[in-house]
């Protein structure tokens, strides 16, 4: 699709005068087949031609009466758009030697672009489990991460560890009043957790607690020895545990600079507001006044001295622009934080920073679990960890049951019960909340990662049995794909590098997993209706082509979401 565009916008250029890249840009997939394959939108041109948008799509479709291109066969008018219809043929021949010409590749770009792009996510705040209401953050952000990486982006991924704030001065004091080191060191991370909800509890009736809380965070913040040996073990602890689910999910942060990385430049950052004019002092609190551009007020350092999230955010984003000088940022937090990130990116603004632009929140919805939202503090959680643990699980009973002779059944089982969840998570719109639903998300013909991968493994056993011809032979077998099976599996498998381009510019891996659902269904309906190692040979051949290209886009396109792709299942 990328070559086809790139040809309909060369007949195009002598005709508009633009240049290729930004006529590329402009080209769209019009939202039904029979409007024609790409389109051009003519209002972009109706300001400097001083005519009528479908004035301009008609004089240019009348100019190209009598000529087709290496790939289209028509161009028509169709009121603001000049649309153009491709030559099914050549495009699937184009498709693919493209995709056996660029293997893994497919799909993405074979060349950096130069472009960095800094991806904040995950982000869990130590002291507090690590829930599946961080879940969203860390596919999302993974799945961004691996999207522009495709692109030819450089990202760099950072984890903003909640690692300062006010819970540590509550299980400081909590852990001091009914600590147990045995317990503490067996089982960190939800010992922590019963500490900080115990603390809550026990603070409901003795509100002397939260007193004693905010001397600790005091304490911790003016650098006390005491303090800052609790802040350093349960950071510790914490970062290993985190560190393991990472691990099993087969992610790299670049960065682990938590929120107390910024604490060496809040002082700097602080005096800049203050040098600027843009924050009003009183009671000796730091307030940033954003009346006048419809925001509540924003505070930035309590009467007490104490900095809050924001004032970290501010000297985290000053010093990610000096070190990485970034095209892009990206906050990968959920919705209930969008005030959080407008006050953020005014500010930076009004600090004078000429990049506060490429300052972009990526909010997503909540996910429900068995109804009802997740909090933290009333101990009504579920652990990310257990999630994936139930998810494995679930997935290695499914292949006991289905096939209990497959070898490395538990490295399959990971890989079918990861991208289970994953996939649970990917395939929906972000913004949207997420109800998550066991049978659905493993319902191995249902809109999920299983149904993905067992397509894929499906192929994979197809072409066990008899390897595809050579790339050299595209040319003369491609043309023998005629049934509509054949033509529209072909016709999709050309819309991957497309969707990739899509899924990035709108920040929404939801589109490629939409996708892949579409190819797997398009597979199996071709599978059904076309034999393949039954054919004639050189039917047999060029069927062979298609699946195996087929299976080529399902990993790409898995790999994308971070999701392995097995092959056998
Ligand atoms: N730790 C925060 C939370 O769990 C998310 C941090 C997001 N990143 C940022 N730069 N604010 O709510």
């Amino acid at each position: 699709m990328i070559n086809s565009k790139r040809e309909v916008a060369r007949s195009l250029k002598p005709l508009i005068k633009m240049d290729l890249a930004t006529i590329e840009d402009l080209l769209e997939v019009p939202p039904r087949p029979e409007m024609g394959d790409l389109a051009f939108p003519c209002f972009t041109l109706s300001p400097t031609w001083k005519r009528p948008p479908a004035a301009i799509a008609a004089d240019l479709a009348r100019r190209l009466a009598d000529k087709r291109g290496d790939f289209w066969e028509r161009a028509v008018a169709a009121g603001p758009y000049l649309n153009f219809f491709l030559d099914p043929q050549a495009l699937g021949r184009e498709t693919l030697a493209a995709i056996f010409k660029e293997k893994g590749r497919y799909g993405g770009a074979t060349t950096s672009n130069g472009r960095r792009i800094v991806i904040d996510y995950s982000s869990p705040n130590i002291a507090k489990p690590f829930g599946i209401g961080h879940l969203r953050s860390t596919v999302i952000g993974h799945a961004l991460s691996l999207i522009y990486s495709a692109l030819g982006y450089h990202c760099i991924e950072v984890n903003h560890l909640g690692d300062w704030g006010t819970q540590f001065g509550k299980i400081i004091t909590a852990f001091k009043l009914w600590g147990d080191e045995k317990r503490l060191q067996a089982d960190p991370v939800n010992y922590l957790f019963h500490l900080y909800v115990q603390f809550h509890r026990q603070a409901e009736r003795d509100p002397s607690l939260e007193d004693e809380a905010r001397l600790w965070f005091q304490q911790l913040e003016q650098g006390n020895p005491e303090a800052e040996e609790y802040w350093h073990k349960f950071r510790g602890l914490s970062l290993e545990n985190y560190q393991r689910l990472y691990r099993l999910l087969g992610i790299k942060f670049d960065y682990f600079h938590g929120e107390s990385h910024y604490n060496r430049y809040l002082e700097e950052t602080l005096a800049l507001v203050k040098e600027k004019g843009i924050a009003v002092e009183s009671e000796g609190a730091l307030l940033v006044d954003l009346d006048k551009h419809g925001l509540p007020p924003c505070l930035l350092q309590k009467k007490d001295g104490a900095t809050l999230y924001i004032t970290r955010d501010i000297a985290a984003a000053i010093y990610r622009y000096r070190r990485f000088k970034f095209d892009r940022a990206l906050y990968v937090v959920g919705a209930e934080q969008k005030l959080h990130f407008k006050q953020l990116f005014k500010i930076m603004e009004l600090l004078g920073f000429d990049w506060a632009d490429r300052l972009i929140h990526i909010p997503f919805g909540l996910i429900r679990f068995k109804g009802g939202r997740m909090s933290t503090r009333a101990g009504k959680i579920v652990l990310l960890e257990e999630v994936l643990e139930k998810s494995i699980g679930l997935a290695r009973a499914i292949i006991e049951e289905k096939n209990p002779g497959l070898a490395e059944k538990d490295r399959v089982a990971q890989a079918i019960g990861l991208g289970a969840v994953r996939f649970g998570d990917l395939s929906n719109d972000r913004i949207k909340d997420i109800e998550f639903d066991w049978d659905q998300v493993m319902d191995f013909a249902g809109e999920t990662a299983p149904y993905v991968q067992y397509s894929h493994a499906r192929i994979c056993s197809i072409l066990r049995k008899a390897s595809p011809p050579e790339a050299e032979k595209i040319g003369e077998l491609s043309g023998l794909l005629q049934q509509e099976e054949e033509a529209t599996l072909l016709m999709l498998l050309g819309l991957l590098p497309e969707r990739v381009v899509q899924a990035a510019q709108a920040y929404r891996p939801s589109l490629i997993a939409r996708y892949l659902l579409e190819v797997a269904r398009e597979f199996n309906r071709f599978y059904h209706n076309c034999p393949v190692l039954d054919s004639e040979p050189a039917l047999r051949a060029a069927r062979l082509l298609l699946i195996d290209g087929t299976r080529q886009v399902l990993a790409n396109g898995l790999g994308l979401l971070g999701i392995e792709a097995p092959e056998e299942m």
